[in-house]
């Protein structure tokens, strides 16, 4: 039997007449990318308002890697929402907060002493990152990346890449944010090509540092080891590594943001074990605490413990709510099962998306790892211009058939994979049909 199941047309009745109640409501700002409201959903399957079935290959972005409504973490938060719903760490401690600390502490790798605490957003994350890099190296500035994207608070902003819609008109930035290209070797900034580059783009920080900032004065880089909004990206084998080598010869703090990539998207818990890196501080969120609003920063302990006391935290970090989930989602990633389900997911796309680039003239690239997978579009093959309204096209004859996906690219020509890695591999191969029959239609072949 078919996963999907259509009642009405999408959108239905009632979500249309929602999506003008929201028009009416809420401001544009906040961007709808299908107009269909959500009833209920389970695992990698959504249901409208209108009684539609529909298949979820975006996970509200990347949230929900264990499924949605989770039965281990519906259980676990419902328990701790009867026992106490808030505390806050600052005023009453709670014991799953520390246990949560000690278990990320153990499952980042790297070989020294470590210690986390806890906010409530990636963006959070990425702001006290940069907070504790600074008062622990005692310099200002923090690198980040061409395409990169970090959140939308002003430094999580000023560190995103893309201009249009996530910082125009909402300057002045936070000061003290550089930005070099990353090793998007489909775009590469340099023109060059890999492997005969040799990664140039890490070597030529060594210049950046001579002509942008002194070495000296850049207290971290931050890095996603798979691009996430910028069209996941996934980075030649020696780029981490060599950017590793970079910034512990400059005294350069490593932050790893694992926000899109972390718990299990690509096959391991965190993106970064693929390479062997070792970041200073690793951040995590979304999936972590399975759809329920939560982050994580964990670094070097003596790095960690540079701010003082009452320099980190906030009033919700460390809900014991998301917490509580967040123990439930973690055990099902130790059992190994969710991350085999990535890695399987992963052959399956990549099995099937194999033919994609020679079939269809809109389809230049097609990459990924685990189950993070992206298929960029573009006018020509010969000249890579961006083909966004195919994107869009695509995206929309999907959502209309039951498919729920998202975009992605700082050009928004890119098609990404988020689904819940719990999908069921008959809901992924129908998914995955809906997915090639919108790319052939609007490749027109
Ligand atoms: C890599 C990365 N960092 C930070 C963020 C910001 O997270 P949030 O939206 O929870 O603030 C995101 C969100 O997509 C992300 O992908």
């Amino acid at each position: 039997m078919s996963a999907i199941q259509l009642k009405t047309e999408i959108p239905g009745p009632r979500s249309r007449e929602l999506f003008a109640r929201r028009e009416a409501a809420v401001p544009r700002g906040p961007i709808n990318v299908t107009p269909i409201f959500v009833q209920e959903a389970s695992g990698a399957l959504l249901i409208d308002v209108d009684g539609n079935r529909l298949i979820d290959f975006a996970g509200g972005i990347g949230c929900v890697n264990v499924g949605h409504a989770n039965d281990a973490v519906v259980e676990a938060a419902s328990a701790q929402l009867e026992r106490f719903t808030h505390g806050c760490f600052h005023v009453t401690p709670y014991e799953s907060y520390v246990r949560l600390a000690e278990r990320l502490n153990a499952l980042v790798p790297g070989d020294f002493p470590k210690k986390t605490f806890f906010a409530n957003s990636g963006a959070e994350a990425v702001e006290n990152a940069v907070k504790v890099a600074r008062a622990a190296t005692g310099r200002e500035a923090v690198l980040a990346f061409e395409d990169g994207f970090h959140g939308r608070t002003l430094l999580a902003m000023s560190l995103t890449s893309k201009v249009h819609p996530y910082k125009a008109g909402f300057g002045p930035f936070a000061p003290e944010v550089y930005r070099a290209p990353y090793a998007y070797c489909y775009r590469c900034s340099y023109h060059l090509e890999y492997p005969a580059c040799g990664v140039a783009c890490v070597d030529a920080l060594e210049d950046y540092f001579k002509r942008y900032v002194a070495a000296e004065d850049v207290a971290a880089v931050i890095v996603e080891p798979v691009l996430g909004e910028g069209g996941f990206v996934v980075p030649p084998k020696e780029f981490l590594p060599k950017l590793r080598e970079v910034t512990a010869r400059h005294g350069i703090l490593l932050i790893a943001d694992e926000v899109q990539t972390g718990f299990g998207r690509t096959g391991k818990l965190f993106a970064v074990e693929h390479s062997g890196v070792v970041p200073d501080i690793l951040i995590a969120a979304k999936s972590m605490a399975g759809g329920l609003p939560l982050s994580s920063i964990t670094g070097r302990a003596e790095v960690m413990d540079a701010a003082e006391v009452g320099a980190l935290g906030g009033t919700f970090g460390g809900n014991p709510v998301s917490l509580a989930a967040a123990h439930a989602v973690l055990d099902q990633m130790e059992a190994g099962t969710i991350l085999d389900q990535a890695n399987r997911i992963g052959r399956i796309l990549s099995e099937r998306a194999a033919g994609w680039k020679a079939r269809y003239p809109i389809v230049g690239d097609v990459r990924g790892v685990g189950a993070m997978w992206a298929v960029e579009l573009v006018k020509e093959k010969s000249t890579r211009a961006p083909a966004k309204n195919e994107t869009t096209a695509v995206s929309k004859k999907c959502y209309e058939r039951g498919l729920v996906t998202i975009t992605a690219g700082t050009y928004g020509n890119i098609l990404r994979t988020l689904m819940p890695l719990v999908i069921r591999d008959e809901e992924l191969i129908e998914g995955l049909d809906v997915f090639e029959g919108a790319l052939r239609e609007v490749a027109g072949v």
